[in-house]
């Protein structure tokens, strides 16, 4: 039986993860007595994710004024910008409990719903802000780390007077500084050494140690399994890696270095473009061999988000297979990392 939906009713005060503490925040979402089972809107526009070192000045006025807008939104909106920070809190903070298994809670990382539930709160994320705007082409733009020209906060994030900034980061971590996809707080890699160490991070991750749908994707996880049954290669490695190297340098690692807190960080959802963009290459470097489990407790998980129109809907699993129709494409870039085997 696959993992269902929560009952949001029943969400609780959650964990802390870094510090295994209560957490100090209530980061469940606000109620709704209608749920909607989710039909995708066709297609007519694509949405286009440019690589956030190479969207221009206009691309970032719209960005900025989308999410400025969405923190103006009355707090209790669903579709306002701490709320949706607080989703990623509540899917991850062990606030659910497991539908079928109240001895259980739900977590959606460390498993093989890490990519679709993703991808989900990227979805409707993006058509909030698109929303905000009023332009359905808008998408967002995806922090190409796996890129040399890539590899340092975007400017436009750290800029002091951006809706885009933030002031929880590791503050020698700003640019020039280059992200390190090994990076533990214990163990930093020499400046000199990072851009080849990423490479090779990179291709093992995609390629060396991601032959099979598990090593990707990560552990099966369906009802009654306890959380974390296990990351996939990009999960475990340079996701977390930046996660760290982004939060401050604290054992709670605020904003991005601790999972209640990710969303609140602008650049989190420019973070996670990217692994699904990575995700998208990875399926793309499959050929033949198969792109996605096809066991039902797989396909027919299903997740609740709101939507742009403040919408309570339920998702599948199924439904994210294929970025196209789910109307986004990503910019192409160079892959400095596949042509590069260590
Ligand atoms: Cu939901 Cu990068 O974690």
């Amino acid at each position: 039986t696959p993992i269902t939906s929560p009952d949001i009713s029943k969400c609780s005060t959650g964990t802390n993860l870094n510090t295994k503490q209560p957490l100090d925040v209530n980061c469940c979402p606000p109620m709704s007595t209608e749920i909607i089972d989710y039909q995708m809107p066709p297609v007519t526009k694509m949405r286009f994710r440019p690589a956030a070192h190479l969207a221009g000045k206009e691309y970032y006025a719209k960005y900025e004024k989308a999410i400025a807008l969405m923190k103006a939104l009355p707090a209790d909106d669903p579709r306002n910008f701490m709320q949706q920070a607080n989703v990623h809190c509540a899917y991850c903070n062990l606030t659910y409990e497991q539908a079928g298994d109240p001895k259980l809670k739900l977590q959606i990382h460390n498993c093989w719903h890490f990519y679709p539930w993703h991808r989900w709160y990227l979805y409707f994320y993006e058509r909030i802000l698109g929303k905000l705007i009023d332009d359905p082409t808008f998408g967002l733009p995806y922090w190409n780390w796996d890129n040399p020209d890539g590899m340092m906060l975007p400017e436009p994030f750290v800029k002091t007077d951006s809706s885009l900034y933030n002031v929880r980061r590791n503050q020698t971590h700003l640019p020039p500084a280059l992200a390190d996809l090994a990076y533990t707080q214990r163990k930093p890699t020499k400046p000199d050494k990072i851009v080849a160490n990423n490479k090779s991070i990179m291709y093992n991750e995609m390629v060396r140690n991601a032959k099979k749908l598990e090593d990707f994707y990560g552990a099966k996880y369906i009802l009654g399994t306890a959380t974390d049954p296990g990351p996939g290669s990009v999960e475990r490695g340079s996701h977390m890696a930046i996660h760290s190297w982004v939060g401050e340098a604290t054992p709670s690692g605020e904003d991005m270095g601790n999972f209640y807190s990710v969303g609140r960080d602008p650049i989190f959802y420019s973070h996670h473009a990217n692994v699904d963009r990575l995700w998208t290459i990875w399926r793309g470097l499959q050929g033949p061999k198969p792109k996605d489990f096809t066991d039902p407790d797989w396909l027919n998980a299903d997740f609740l988000f709101y939507d742009e129109n403040a919408q309570l809907v339920r998702v599948k699993v199924s439904d994210t297979l294929e970025n196209e129709k789910m109307g986004f494409v990503y910019q192409d870039v160079d892959l400095p990392w596949l042509k590069n085997r260590p």
